[in-house]
């Protein structure tokens, strides 16, 4: 089943259709006779289904944990085996086997488990070693932090109880891990200033509205650092292991083309690095030692607002001045969720103007996905096909 959407979107320059021209801020964008975004989502084995795929150009997935859950009667679920290396066989081969863009990334979303003597099984490592000895790079490693506990002992975020005796709550955070197949990590496809941070002194410009992307993201803001503060959030969904969607949306901003030409080549963003006034008193600094008293490292620290600087430091922040060719008879890029469950990664690449392609094992969760889709179709005020 698929079908179409065309995403209402606000860019610097007002309110554009996806695919209504190229937006030299948001999203690249082809112009007239351009193909729309579509879902589909498919009920099987995603051993065996990935097989049939055509090429996506992202993976953003959140795979059944080792052990700890029964989804449903199938044989062929992912997490029953009895024991560790199977499980991380079975998730790499699936990976694997995807006809994947040569310079897509691939975000895995897995939590560890304890064995019988309560001592941890490591398995988000030994995943990511089996992923690594497959070939792939490990390109990013994301803590998604559920709960923090901060010097004075206050907490951000919600923590699970845990009344296991002699540890720490385990509860506090899980593993997201980026991997790519290109020669060097550079090489994948990224867009970086899609997921950029507010900067001090710099005026937003939001990537997307926050109706279509809830992380507030600032076009010539700074990269955001690897830990991602995501509360779990309530869920609406009949399903044990959904992820919130806000965990999603960074994934597939950065690292999953919006766009993709006929010839497969991928639009990039083209950014120059311009200096701009920071705003802490003074404009470009400064940061020589010889410049300030050597023994006044105060004085330093106010002047270049750095403390760590030997060297001249320039704020500067990227601009973008446009996208590079964006051919019409192209197609949004697709996302692909394996384990799909009720469909949160598809529900994000829809809203962020990229197609999805959902699987799971069983056809309750298949419904819900597809509902949910395409809920979120019509969220986007689009007109459904019959
Ligand atoms: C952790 S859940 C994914 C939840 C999803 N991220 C969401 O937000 O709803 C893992 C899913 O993998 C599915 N699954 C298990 N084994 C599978 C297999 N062999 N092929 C496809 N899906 C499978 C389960 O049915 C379950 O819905």
């Amino acid at each position: 089943m698929s079908k179409a959407v065309e995403t209402k979107q606000e860019t610097n320059e007002g309110v554009r259709l996806h695919g209504g021209a190229v937006s030299n801020q948001g999203l690249p964008i082809a112009g007239g006779g351009r193909k729309p975004a579509t879902y589909e989502v498919i009920c099987g084995d995603a051993r065996e289904a990935v097989l049939a795929l055509p090429e996506v150009h992202g993976i953003v997935t959140s795979p059944p944990y080792f052990g700890k859950r029964t989804y449903g009667q199938s044989e062929a679920e992912v997490g029953q085996e009895a024991e560790v290396d199977p499980y991380v066989d079975a998730l790499v081969e699936v990976l694997s086997s995807v006809p994947l863009h040569p310079r897509a990334s691939i975000w895995v979303n897995i939590g560890d488990k304890r064995g019988d003597k309560g001592g941890l099984l490591d398995i988000p490592h030994r995943f990511t070693r089996a992923m690594c000895q497959a070939g792939y790079l490990l390109a990013d490693h994301v803590i998604w932090a559920k709960a923090v506990v901060l010097q004075d002992g206050t907490t951000v975020g919600g923590l699970m109880p845990e009344p296991a005796p002699g540890r720490l709550n385990g509860n506090g955070f899980e593993e997201m891990f980026r991997f790519v197949r290109t020669r060097k990590v550079s090489d994948a496809w990224t867009d970086t200033c899609a997921v950029a941070i507010p900067r001090s002194n710099v005026e937003d410009m939001r990537y997307l509205p926050k109706e279509l992307m809830s992380c507030h993201t600032s076009l010539e803001g700074r990269r955001p650092p690897n830990v991602w503060q995501v509360p779990m959030g309530q869920t609406r969904q009949n399903h044990f292991g959904v992820f919130p969607a806000s965990l999603v949306e960074r994934c597939i901003a950065m690292t999953c083309p919006a766009w993709v030409n006929a010839d497969a080549s991928l639009p990039e963003r083209i950014v120059e690095m311009v200096p701009y006034v920071e705003g802490r008193g003074t404009d470009r600094y400064l940061g020589k030692r010889s410049l300030v008293a050597a023994d006044d490292e105060g004085e330093m620290r106010e002047m270049c607002g750095r403390n760590d600087t030997g060297q001249t430091y320039v704020p500067h922040k990227p601009v973008t001045l446009g996208w590079t060719d964006c051919d019409p008879t192209g197609q949004p890029g697709i996302v692909l969720d394996p384990f799909a469950g009720t469909g949160t990664t598809g529900e994000d690449a829809l809203k962020l103007g990229r197609s999805f392609i959902g699987i799971d094992l069983y056809d309750e969760y298949c419904q819900i996905a597809r509902r949910r889709c395409e809920e979120t179709m019509r969220f986007l005020d689009v007109d459904l096909p019959p």
